[in-house]
C-alpha cells in the first residue's frame, strides 16, 4: 500500500493557539480521503503545510514519500489544488485565468479543458470578478482537474454550487478515482464526503480524533425521522426498536433519532398508514455525538 500522504505528529501553533496538535494522517494511493471537521478545526492549516504555503512548528509532512518542505517544488507540481477561498486575478476572464495557470504547469490538454467548463456550464468570457462565488469556484474546480494531476487536494470544493454542479462534481471524482488518483477533500458537511469519500478523517480542534472507511461512518450517523399518520397510533410499536431511540408521540405525529439501518422503523411504520415523512440529515455535530456520547466535552 503506497501513501500518498502521510504525516507524523503534525502540530501547528499560530502564536499561543495551538492550530494543530499531532496530527497523523495516512492518505492512500487511489483513494478519495475525505478531511471532515467544523470550522476552525485546523483542515486547511493541514492543507497549506502539505503544500509547503506555511511550515510546522513541529512534526513532518510527507507528500509522495517527499518532504513538504523540502521538496516542495516537486510536491507541488505534481499535485493540483483548489483553495478553500478561490483568490483570482479579478480582472482576468475565465479563459485567461485557466490558460495562465496552464502555462504555468507546461501546458494542458485544451479538449479536456473545455469537456471540463462545459460539464460544470462555466461561463469563461466573463472578468472574474464580475462572477457570482459558485460561478468562481466552478472555474477553481476546472483548474483543479485540468492537469489531471496524480494528486488532487480540495478545500471544501463543493461549497457554493448549486445541486446539479455537486452531482458534476461527484462525477468528476469519481472519475479520477477510477484512473487511480487520489483525492483529497476537506469539508465541514457531512453530505459533501459521503458522496465520494471512501475514507474520513475528522478533525476537532486541531486533534484528528478519528479515521474511518465511509460506511462504518454512515452506520453510526444519527437521523431524526417524523412519522405522519392519517391516525393516532400507539406508543409501543415505536419504543425498543433496533438503533431507535427518543421517541416521543403525540397524536398522529412520532418522531425518534436512528442511527444506522432505519429498516426496523420502516416496517413498523408501514403498518400505519403513513401521510408524510420528514427526515433530517445527520449533522457533523451528530455524527460526532454518536462517536463519544452526550456526555462529550473539550478538553
Ligand atoms: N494565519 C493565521 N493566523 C492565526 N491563526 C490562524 C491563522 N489561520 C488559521 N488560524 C487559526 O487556526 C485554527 C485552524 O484554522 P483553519 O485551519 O483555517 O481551520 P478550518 O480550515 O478547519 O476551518 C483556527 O483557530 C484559526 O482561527
Ligand atoms: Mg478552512
Amino acid at each position: 500500500m503506497v501513501l500518498v500522504i502521510h504525516t507524523e505528529k503534525l502540530t501547528k501553533d499560530y502564536g499561543t493557539n495551538r492550530a494543530l496538535s499531532e496530527v497523523e494522517l495516512e492518505v492512500r494511493e487511489g483513494e478519495v480521503f475525505g478531511y471532515l471537521g467544523p470550522n476552525g478545526a485546523g483542515k486547511s492549516t493541514t492543507i497549506r503545510i502539505l503544500l509547503d504555503f506555511i511550515r510546522p512548528t513541529s512534526g513532518s509532512a510527507n507528500v509522495f514519500g517527499l518532504d513538504s518542505r523540502a521538496d516542495s517544488e516537486e510536491i507541488r507540481r505534481r499535485t493540483a489544488y483548489l483553495p478553500g477561498d478561490v483568490v483570482m486575478y479579478d480582472r482576468m476572464t475565465g479563459a485567461e485565468v485557466l490558460t495562465y495557470f496552464a502555462n504555468l504547469s507546461g501546458g494542458v490538454d485544451q479538449r479536456y479543458v473545455a469537456q471540463l467548463a462545459e460539464r460544470l456550464r462555466c461561463d469563461l468570457t466573463q472578468p472574474i470578478k464580475s462572477l457570482s462565488r459558485g460561478n468562481r469556484q466552478k472555474i477553481g474546480l476546472v483548474q483543479a482537474f485540468m492537469h489531471r494531476s496524480e494528486l488532487i487536494i480540495m478545500d471544501e470544493p463543493s461549497s457554493g454550487l448549486d445541486p446539479l454542479m455537486q452531482q458534476e462534481f461527484y462525477s468528476l471524482v469519481e472519475e479520477v478515482k477510477s484512473e487511480g488518483r487520489t483525492v483529497f477533500i476537506s469539508s465541514h458537511i457531512m453530505p459533501e464526503v459521503e458522496r465520494v469519500c471512501d475514507r474520513v478523517g475528522i478533525i476537532r480542534q486541531g486533534k484528528l480524533v478519528t479515521v474511518e472507511d465511509i460506511e462504518v461512518l454512515k452506520g453510526r450517523a444519527l437521523h431524526r425521522l417524523e412519522f405522519h399518520f392519517s391516525e393516532p397510533v400507539p406508543r409501543e410499536g415505536f419504543v425498543d426498536l433496533p438503533g431507535v431511540r427518543d421517541v416521543t408521540v403525540e397524536d398522529t405525529v412520532v418522531s425518534c433519532t436512528v442511527m444506522g439501518k432505519p429498516d426496523a422503523l420502516i416496517k413498523a411504520a408501514a403498518r400505519f398508514e403513513v401521510v408524510k415523512l420528514v427526515a433530517h440529515e445527520s449533522s457533523l455535530e451528530d455524527v460526532f455525538l454518536s462517536y463519544y456520547g452526550d456526555g462529550e466535552t473539550d478538553a
